[in-house]
């Protein structure tokens, strides 16, 4: 299983920006610790970080070409306006998973929104980077179903 993850802006900066909220560890760490959980699994994750809406539509579009089976994104704060983003996860069609670290519900009113939550399979906010970890069991599971 094909399984491409996307970070969007300021996601490079996990480890440095506001801890209190986005946890101690870097991007790399995170993918470390998740490759570590995946050991002898058949999924095979690639990462993908920007700070750049157009690259990030870009390296949707080419999941197409590159037949990834799934699709898990951190937006950042896309989220809360990237009708570009939002378009091009519905132009796809591959099973997306959207992933927030903190609980974006919880958070200022303009990050209440999601405008990509409906064309996502689920939307997991609030787990820090086991939320990556869940978006991989539920995108398995619903490949499998
Ligand atoms: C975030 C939440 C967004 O509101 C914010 O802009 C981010 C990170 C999260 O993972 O909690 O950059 O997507």
């Amino acid at each position: 299983m094909n399984i491409l993850v996307v970070n969007g802006p300021n996601l490079n900066l996990l480890g440095i920006r506001e801890q209190n909220i986005y946890g101690i560890d870097t991007l790399d760490d995170i993918e470390n610790w998740i490759n570590d959980e995946l050991s002898g699994s058949n999924i095979k994750l690639q990462w993908y970080q920007s700070n750049h809406e157009g690259k990030i539509l870009d390296r949707l579009h080419r999941a197409m070409n590159d037949k990834k089976d799934g699709i898990i994104i951190n937006p950042g704060a896309y989220t809360h306006y990237s009708y570009a983003i939002r378009d091009a996860i519905s132009a796809i069609s591959i099973p997306t998973i959207e992933v927030h670290l903190s609980d974006i519900k919880s958070r200022e009113k303009f990050r209440q929104t999601s405008v990509i939550q409906d064309v996502c399979l689920e939307q997991i906010s609030g787990l820090g980077k086991n939320g990556y970890l869940e978006a991989i069991y539920a995108l398995e599971k619903y490949l499998n179903r």
